[in-house]
């Protein structure tokens, strides 16, 4: 029996090199190629499988791919829809020859709110409208990566922020200095850059941008170091860049260089960006010895792009670290001037709880702000909380009305909390 063109299976090998010619072919018009995976093209128990990370999955990318799924196959069923799982199953040709149907092609997509993956399967081998179908779903995925650096952000593991919300100075209490350095260090050159340039060109010999192109933040967890970023990203009104080396380390394993190179890339065609490198301590070097070797290839790409961001003076790179002493020499002499957050004072860790109990005298405030010295500002919001929800139950077993919890609740929250975290000898 002769097949038609539509039935005709592709040998497993020309497939694969079809599919990955087409994705090359694709990757060429690509800003940011590392943003983009490749797909896992398998023969496994007698099944042909073309599979893929998605950049993301939402109605919009859905619908698109609903739309090649019927261009390219006749009679489609759906056979799940919802909860994170989208399967759809090829009826093949006559629709009265219903056994067997599960051997047909079958794709599906899958992810709640991380890990997207598509998948293409089939028992024995694909014909060419199904080798089709899976590359246009393919290059569907990540078109819009390709196109919008914000999309190509997200998809390599960075958050953007592109209003700050709420959040305004008046929530960081106390703070005065360091407010003041990142107001004449960060906030005048972003906002007022002709001055600084026109001073640049009076004084040197060849024109060079004498703005900060890279600031580290320095301080203990919970001192208000990634708040700060984003109320200074908000206040300038350019978007916030937020990459957690530690995370895309760990996430990306392999291709956290990569992918950091393509961040700062991506951050550049925003026109303008503050780059939030959070905790690069993850860099201070690790007793593990695969983890090293990644290790010290996304900290040969931190310090090259460091170095390279003089063209790109429109992004302006804030590192966040609370063990500026382990750091790599080399990467500290990268940023051109560091901030240090202190733990608040006792004056400031009484600022802090008239954010988060302001209901207290503060006669009241300031007799806690006695019990809860070398406390950072999240932990005395932590504390807070603490109070809140405890009095929450109590109101609740007894059946009583809201109040605000009484300072005794805060004291015990706050004597809680430092005998559960004394460091025990
Ligand atoms: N000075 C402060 N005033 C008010 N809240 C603070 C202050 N410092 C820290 N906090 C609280 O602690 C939380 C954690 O701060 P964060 O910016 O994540 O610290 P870091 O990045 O330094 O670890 C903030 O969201 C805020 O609620
Ligand atoms: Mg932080």
């Amino acid at each position: 029996m002769t097949q038609n063109a539509e039935t005709q299976l592709i040998p497993f090998d020309r497939m694969k090199e079809q599919v990955e010619r087409a994705i090359a072919a694709f990757l060429e018009q690509t800003r940011s190629p590392e943003a983009v995976p490749a797909p896992r093209i398998a023969f496994e128990k007698g099944s042909t499988i073309i599979a893929f990370p998605l950049p993301f999955l939402n109605e919009a990318l859905l619908a698109s791919f609903i739309g090649l799924i019927k261009t390219h196959l006749a009679n489609v069923r759906i056979h799940a829809f919802g909860d994170g799982y989208y399967a759809f199953q090829s009826l093949g040709g006559n629709l009265f020859r219903t056994e067997n149907i599960l051997d047909n092609v079958k794709i599906e997509f899958s992810g709640l709110t991380t890990s997207f993956k598509a998948e293409i399967s089939k028992k024995g081998g694909l014909t060419q409208e199904e080798v089709n179908l899976a590359v246009e779903l393919y290059k569907e995925a990540y078109s819009a990566v390709k196109d919008d650096p914000i999309a190509r952000l997200r998809a390599m593991g960075a958050s953007v922020y592109t209003d700050n919300g709420e959040l305004t100075w008046a929530y960081i209490a106390g703070y005065d200095e360091v407010k003041k350095k990142i107001r004449e260090s960060i906030i005048l050159p972003l906002t007022n850059p002709e001055m600084y340039n026109s001073i640049a060109r009076l004084t040197r010999k060849t024109f060079e941008t004498n703005r900060p192109k890279a600031i580290l933040f320095e301080g203990s967890p919970g001192v208000g170091k990634t708040t700060v970023a984003r109320i200074l990203a908000g206040e300038v009104s350019v978007p916030l860049v937020y990459v957690p080396i530690e995370s895309i380390m760990s996430k990306w394993y392999g291709q956290s260089s990569q992918n950091l190179a393509g961040i700062f890339d991506a951050a550049e065609d925003l026109g303008g960006s503050i780059l939030f490198l959070d905790e690069i301590d993850a860099l201070a070097g690790s007793r593990d010895q695969n983890m090293f070797e990644a290790t010290r290839r996304v900290l040969s790409v931190l310090l090259r792009k460091l170095d390279g961001i003089d063209s790109v003076v429109s992004t302006v790179t804030i590192g966040a670290t609370n063990r500026k002493g382990d750091l790599d020499h080399a990467l500290i002499s990268r940023f051109d001037q560091s901030i240090y957050f202190p733990l608040p004072n006792e004056r400031e860790r009484a600022a802090i709880l008239a954010n988060y109990a302001a209901h207290l005298s503060d006669e009241e405030r300031a007799g806690l702000a006695g019990i809860i010295d070398g406390l950072s500002g999240r932990t005395i919001k932590d504390i807070c909380e603490m109070a809140e929800r405890r009095w929450a139950r109590r109101l609740i077993v007894k059946g009583m009305e809201p109040s605000p919890p009484p300072p005794e609740h805060y004291r015990q929250s706050a004597r809680t909390w430092i005998e559960d975290n004394r460091v025990r000898d």
